[in-house]
């Protein structure tokens, strides 16, 4: 029999978990163990301290509805998600427009629209074009290609934050055209605090961090062999753009909006143009990090 020490519980726990048939679980778990006991040492957890972890994760659990996942927002406001996504993009076997967080405010059941549309249905505030093309490693134009969009209204809140989640505003589906041009109508996009509100909010209080993610719009964009595309773009300028809460920033995501672009389909409205680059599926692994909440409750149940 084993003597259990604070050194020899490691291999002890490694040890049971060896008969693990399924070859990647028992690689994750058996360094999820390894990092967690090594993390215990290195800073010495007492027993208090484990069960005021175990109090928040409870608390963080216990905050998730049909549309809230304050379990993605502890990854994103870890760095968690930023890393998953890094990881993601470096399997690409192509170059393709860097990946940026989906943030827990997704719905897989936004309206189609067509292109041109505006996904303003009841917000005020300041109407731009967005426009560019959706193009393979090449530089081909995707045709057809799924545009998915969403952004916060002028007070910083998501549709879905609000007291009826069933109306929809600020989001939309497009189909590219037959080039992979795309164009629609939407707010021109303002930056907001992450929901704070619940213990995620409370841990970032406890940091001191300030909570705020840059001006940004959303795009989850998708065809037929291509690996989905999640990914946000963020506005030249805004005063957090170099210390977003959730690490969604990339340089090659950053846009400016430009008055009177002749080369915009509404040459009448500020314009933001950016072409968006998919890479062809090699795999069968999205992009996505994160998830629709009324869908991962879904899948639990
Ligand atoms: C968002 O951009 O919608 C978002 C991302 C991470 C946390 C909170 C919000
Ligand atoms: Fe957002």
């Amino acid at each position: 029999m084993q003597a259990i020490d604070e050194q020899t519980i490691t291999e002890a726990a490694l040890g049971q978990m060896a008969s693990t048939p399924d070859p990647r679980l028992r690689q994750i778990m058996e360094s999820l163990v390894r990092h967690l006991h090594d993390f215990t040492r290195e800073v010495d957890l007492t027993p208090e301290e484990w069960l005021e972890g175990i109090r928040f994760l409870t608390a963080v659990g216990q905050k998730c509805t049909a549309h809230r996942q304050e379990f993605i927002l502890l990854s994103d406001t870890l760095g968690l998600s930023a890393l998953i996504n890094a990881l993601h993009d470096k399997r690409a076997t192509e170059d393709a427009t860097k990946s940026s967080l989906l943030g827990p405010f997704y719905r897989h059941d936004a309206p189609m629209m067509k292109l041109g549309d505006s996904i303003i249905m009841k917000s005020p505030g300041t109407e731009v074009c967005f426009y560019g093309r959706v193009v393979d490693s090449k530089g081909k134009g995707v045709p057809n290609a799924l545009v998915q969009v969403w952004e916060p209204d002028e007070t910083g809140n998501y549709d879905l934050q609000k007291h009826d989640p069933s109306e929809m505003d600020l989001r939309g589906c497009f189909k590219a055209d037959s080039e992979g041009r795309y164009y629609f109508r939407g707010l021109c996009p303002l930056g907001y605090m992450i929901p704070m509100d619940g213990p995620v909010g409370d841990m970032i209080r406890a940091q001191k961090r300030h909570g705020y993610r840059p001006a940004h719009i959303h795009f989850v964009i998708g065809a037929p062999g291509y690996r989905e595309l999640v990914t946000a773009l963020y506005v030249e300028g805004d005063a957090h753009i170099d210390s977003d809460t959730v690490f969604g920033v990339s340089d090659s995501l950053i846009i400016s909006v430009k008055k009177n672009d002749p080369a915009s389909p509404l040459p009448k409205l500020p314009s933001i143009h950016y072409d968006f680059r998919l890479a062809v599926a090699k795999d069968q692994m999205s992009g996505r990090v994160g998830a629709d909440p009324s869908q991962i409750i879904a899948k639990a149940h």
